[in-house]
């Protein structure tokens, strides 16, 4: 090869690896507004190994609430290194007798069982509704914007850990959405079909108005 282009080929191959050590990640730097695109990434000069480390998902959660249930998630506000990525994941705490209510996320989601039996199911846009029992080592997909839900069946808390591919994937609970505003009833009643007593009783649980 000739001198010159060599020194191109020499040059190219080094603006390609700067390059490419600038797009392998982009840890959030949440100092800065999220956009649908995720945060800007913080400089990677001043990143280490516990950047890409997150130990909040070792701790059970308090399920003491209505569902008896506690979503701890991975998401790039509590994990910055998954900004970009287009993943995140979550542990699942299930009380006896809790469940994850029905509710929908932007993006699609796996579920693997670690502990305990649940039914767990999604809705299909033509309500054919799929669920099956799952226990220790299942694994179930809820596609991307179904309503989807967990109900723990079994006689001891389960747990369970899904993985979303958004680190920022959005979650539409059903009972929560339809309640916790103010929305009038009589509205709600309406666009919904459930007796005014009963969007009432919703409106007081989730601290609606109206
Ligand atoms: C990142 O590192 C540079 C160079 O050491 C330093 O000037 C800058 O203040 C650091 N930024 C943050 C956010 O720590
Ligand atoms: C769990 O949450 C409940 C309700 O918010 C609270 O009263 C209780 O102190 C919490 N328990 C622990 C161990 O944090």
């Amino acid at each position: 090869m000739e001198f010159p282009k060599i020194i191109f080929f020499l040059s190219l191959l080094v603006s390609l690896s700067s390059a490419t050590s600038v797009v392998d990640f982009c840890v959030a730097d949440l100092r800065y507004p999220g956009t649908p695109a995720g945060y800007p990434c913080r400089n990677p000069a001043n990143l280490t190994a516990d950047d890409f480390v997150y130990s909040g998902l070792a701790v059970e959660g308090n399920t003491s609430n209505i569902f008896s249930v506690a979503i701890t998630g991975a998401f790039d506000v509590t994990f910055p290194a998954l900004n970009g990525l287009g993943l995140s994941i979550v542990r699942l705490d299930i009380g006896v007798n809790g469940v994850v209510p029905i509710h929908s996320h932007r993006v699609s989601e796996v579920i693997l069982m670690i502990e305990g039996t649940i039914i767990a199911g999604f809705i299909g846009s033509d309500n054919t509704a799929y669920y099956r029992t799952l226990t220790r080592g299942d694994i179930m997909i809820f596609p991307a914007s179904l309503l989807h839900f967990q109900v723990n069946i079994g006689e001891a808390p389960a747990l369970a850990f899904v993985s979303l591919n958004s680190p920022n994937p959005g979650f539409q609970t059903f009972s929560t959405s339809i309640a916790a505003n103010n929305l009038p009833t009589e509205i709600i009643r309406r666009i919904t079909l459930i007796d005014a007593a009963q969007v009432r009783r919703l409106k007081t649980i989730f601290s609606g108005t109206n």
